[in-house]
């Protein structure tokens, strides 16, 4: 089954606003709710927030008035679907419950990428990010039980394992380092452009999200958390963005964004376990259609180039969201001690990375640490959830043994 999104029309601009009442969803309950679908919710929204960024930038960029307000007329419907996707999420829930969603997406979202990508330089782009984040989702555990007497396997239901991953600390590195090569626009696969936009907007909402609610908490030890793996998702960020070739013209990005929304939104409608979420993908496939045929006829105007020169010319197999564990488990067996020189990755701490870290730790543990450690004063050990056997790292097995 095949599916080429520039054949199909969707629904006309002029019938997609919608009124109050239907901008007015029910959010999915939290304590029934597929994980995987709060999960699809967290990305598709990262995606509209990247739509409606992306078209402000162009706007401001570009002196056609024409070409303005045919941004600002998609883009009023963009926030439209950013609103209607976002208020999905329920109020009932904490902002550290929603960060564990975010975490555990960032986990089986680029791990999914990861093994799917097909360029090896973008594969360990990916490899190497999602390490990450994994052992995010164990620091932000630790911090939930600490300040909510709560245990994150409610939230991620067995599904994602909460185990250490690289540790946090060690992910403070030069910002230089951060910078990857990006792929070249003519030679990438489609599919490789659509990761790299994938994972760049889901890092960019994350990033964005700490840097917003980390101050609400009162508890020292979350704030400073929060604090500092905002900090790493800034360099989440630089990594993925510059995957991104910068010489694409504005009008083949904006092909390829509503491109990816139809992907994306094609591709959780496949996969969607709960029924009335399932047609609100639908329906914002509908609507991205006709973006993606805005999107074209702009290109083809402007650009003086087809756009079936740049996207693919049907959509790849739909991204999933499924356990990753063997896989995530493979590469702590293998890439936990990585770290990046230059656009590369390297074993051994290097000069430049060894002076950023004395520079910001400063002589002491990071909050990263010490939540662990608190975690342990107070209930006697650390918080894992570990469904497939021991640590496949030594160094980070549990250590109960030493507490006596
Ligand atoms: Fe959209
Ligand atoms: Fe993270
Ligand atoms: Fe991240
Ligand atoms: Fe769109």
């Amino acid at each position: 089954m095949t599916f080429n999104p520039l054949e199909h029309r969707g629904i006309p601009l002029d019938k997609q606003l919608r009124n109050w009442r239907e901008l007015d969803v029910s959010p999915i309950d939290p304590d029934n709710a597929d994980p995987y679908t709060r999960c699809r919710i967290i990305t598709m929204n990262g995606i509209e927030v990247e739509a409606l960024l992306f078209s402000h930038q162009f706007a401001r960029h570009c002196p056609d008035m024409e070409v303005k307000r045919k941004l600002a007329e998609v883009r009023y419907l963009e926030q439209q679907q950013q609103k209607s996707v976002n208020w999905l999420l329920p109020g009932v829930s904490s902002a550290l419950e929603t960060t564990i969603a975010y975490e555990q997406v960032a986990v089986d979202l680029t791990a999914w990428v990861a093994r799917m990508e097909p360029d090896p330089y973008l594969k360990q782009a990916y490899q190497f990010g999602v390490l990450e984040d994994f052992d995010h989702l164990y620091r932000y555990s630790n911090l939930y039980e600490m300040v909510q007497h709560r245990k994150a396997e409610k939230i991620v239901d067995g599904l994602t394992e909460v185990i250490p991953g690289r540790p946090t600390k060690y992910h403070h590195r030069h910002p230089h380092d951060n910078v990857r090569e990006p792929y070249d626009r003519n030679t990438a696969e489609p599919i490789s452009k659509l990761h790299a936009l994938t994972i760049m907007s889901a890092e960019q909402q994350t990033m964005n999200f700490y840097m917003n609610v980390g101050p609400e908490y009162m508890e020292p030890i979350a704030r400073q958390l929060y604090q500092e793996i905002g900090l790493i998702e800034e360099e989440h960020v630089t990594h993925y963005e510059s995957l991104v070739d910068p010489g694409e013209t504005w009008w083949e990005r904006l092909v390829n964004h509503e491109y990816n929304e139809c992907y994306l939104y094609y591709s959780f409608m496949e996969t969607e376990s709960d029924p009335r979420i399932k047609a609100i993908w639908e329906l914002h496939l509908n609507m991205e259609l006709e973006h993606l045929r805005v999107a074209c006829d702009l290109m083809r105007q402007h650009d003086g180039r087809q756009p079936e020169e740049v996207v693919a010319p049907e959509l790849p197999q739909p991204v999933t969201f499924e356990p990753n564990k063997a896989y995530l488990r493979e590469l702590l067996d293998t890439q936990i001690d990585l770290t990046t020189l230059g656009t590369g990755y390297v074993r051994e701490a290097h000069e430049r990375f060894e002076r950023m870290q004395e520079e910001i730790h400063g002589g002491e543990e990071p909050p990263s640490e010490r939540v662990i450690d608190m975690h342990r004063e107070q209930f006697g050990d650390d918080y894992r959830l570990s469904t497939e056997g021991e640590h496949p790292v030594e160094r980070l097995r549990e250590q109960h043994a030493e507490r006596s």
